[in-house]
């Protein structure tokens, strides 16, 4: 298993969020978690960036515990997160913010430009607006400039948190796609949702509900049970 959640309660100082959550994402594989409205997905994905400890339970990631390690440590190591909000450089241009997306240190000055040649292949409505400022891009194209910078930040396991938040059905469709090239590319990825639309993209999702497991399943079994799903997602 690439990343092993065993048994983790976590929460905000006497408020216990995560209880008893497990998880695991194989290699290749991209996952959903599922949940609705302040289940505690947005906490889970801190956790394994290392925003947040846990109080019980362990992380691992490709074979290391991760106990309190850093954010960037586990960044060097390939556990990158795009997080809820984007996170982009509004007074920064395009070009600015997919070269801050390098991890430094990794890789030569050659790699990153070939880095940002593939990005700006996989992102076409980019790399004419390379000088841009980001705060004059669409939703759609800061969600993609935020999922271009954490690729050039060469990510083993790639945590993404609700991509499809406030964007048309078909800019999530293409946002979805370029996940699936980037899988292609050997990239894994835990997608974090409140809509069943990542179904279409996973092999597997977990349902998180109250802070807990709820369901896993292979996501082509979900999506043919969508009043299953439904009612799950209605809090
Ligand atoms: N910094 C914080 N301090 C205290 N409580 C927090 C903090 N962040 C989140 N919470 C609480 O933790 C619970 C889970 O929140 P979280 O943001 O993880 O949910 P979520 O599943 O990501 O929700 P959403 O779908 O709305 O993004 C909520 O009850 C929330 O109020
Ligand atoms: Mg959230």
């Amino acid at each position: 298993m690439l990343l092993t959640v065993d048994g983790v309660t976590a929460g905000y100082g006497r408020l216990e969020v995560l209880h008893d959550i497990s998880l695991q994402v194989a290699e290749g594989e991209i996952v959903t978690v599922l949940g609705p409205n302040g289940t505690g997905k947005t906490t889970l994905l801190r956790l394994l960036s290392g925003a947040l400890h846990p109080w019980s339970g362990s992380v691992t990631f490709d074979g290391t515990t991760l106990g309190r390690t850093v954010s960037e440590r586990r960044a060097a190591l390939g556990l990158c997160q795009l997080p809820e909000g984007r996170g982009i450089f509004q007074t920064l241009t395009v070009g600015e913010n997919l070269d801050l997306g390098t991890v430094s240190g990794r890789g030569s000055a050659e790699d990153r430009r070939r880095d940002k040649e593939r990005v700006l292949g996989l992102f076409p409505e980019l790399s004419g607006r390379l000088d841009a400022q980001a705060a004059s891009l669409s939703g759609g194209q800061q969600q993609m400039l935020a999922l271009g910078r954490a690729v050039m930040s060469r990510p083993r396991l790639l945590m993404v948190d609700e991509l499809s938040f406030g964007l048309a059905p078909r800019v999530v469709s293409d946002l979805f796609q370029v996940i699936l090239d980037l899988r292609e590319g050997g990239v894994t990825f835990l997608v974090v949702e409140q809509q069943a639309a990542a179904l279409r993209i996973s092999d597997r999702t977990y349902v998180l509900r109250n802070g807990r497991n709820q369901l896993e399943r292979a996501s082509a079994d979900l999506l043919r049970s969508e009043d299953l799903v439904s009612s799950y997602l209605r809090g």
